[in-house]
């Protein structure tokens, strides 16, 4: 991938700095176990993407005859580079490493079976763009399973969720309502998720 000097937003920035990415597994992942996200070794669905941490434990599991992970992030990836040279059990004969934009993907359309894409989408800078985009190299039939924070969820006290709408102005937080929203009106179907305080994971099939 070209460097462009298109502005993202610092959502999107953040990630590819060198400091970031290496504290990402070394103590900030741990920190979205207080808004209900599970640890990574709790969660049981499919496919790939990421900064390597889901990549690499799908790669493990040997469900899948090939993996991808792809972020924006160049220091995000070579995290993982790093992760899996230093990992024995990971094969990577059916495993690739990809720097590229969530809303153009180098894939073709109706080519991938599964994305998922693990508390990422609050980072992006058009959640919009990118479930279209994720929806058009699915497969008919392919899923698009998601975790994400929420705005706030039925359980979140009225008096936080003030609070909850200053940071949404900086990160995609949305209503449960918004992401169902967002994968029907990109002609996803059968949605179905999860929500843990203001955890969420979801997922959707394209027809
Ligand atoms: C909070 S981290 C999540 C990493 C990992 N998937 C996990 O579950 O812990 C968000 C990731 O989204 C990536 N990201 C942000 N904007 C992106 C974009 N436009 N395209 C692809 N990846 C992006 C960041 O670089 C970062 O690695």
């Amino acid at each position: 991938m070209k460097d462009y000097t298109e502005i993202n937003p610092v959502r999107t920035e953040i990630f590819r700095s060198p400091l970031v990415s290496f504290l990402y597994e070394r103590g900030w992942r741990q920190s979205f176990n207080q808004s209900g996200f599970p640890g990574p070794a709790e969660v049981v669905c499919a496919p790939c993407y990421g900064s390597g941490l889901f990549s690499r434990k799908f790669v493990k599991s040997g469900a899948y005859s090939k993996v991808i992970a792809f972020d924006f992030s160049e220091n995000m990836l070579r995290q993982c580079y790093d992760y899996i040279k230093q990992d024995n059990n990971i094969s990577t004969i059916n495993l690739g490493l990809v720097r590229a934009d969530v809303s153009r993907l180098p894939f073709a359309s109706g080519s991938v079976d599964a994305v998922h894409a693990g508390a990422a989408m609050h980072c992006w800078p058009s959640p919009s763009n990118a479930v279209a985009e994720i929806c058009r190299v699915l497969r008919s039939g392919g899923v698009f399973v998601g975790t994400t924070f929420l705005r706030y969820s039925s359980s979140t006290p009225w008096i936080e969720r003030p609070f909850r709408e200053r940071i949404s102005r900086n990160f995609n937080f949305f209503t449960e309502e918004e992401i169902e929203d967002l994968c029907s009106t990109c002609g996803l179907t059968n949605y179905s998720k999860k929500v843990q305080q203001t955890f969420i994971m979801f997922s959707a099939q394209k027809p």
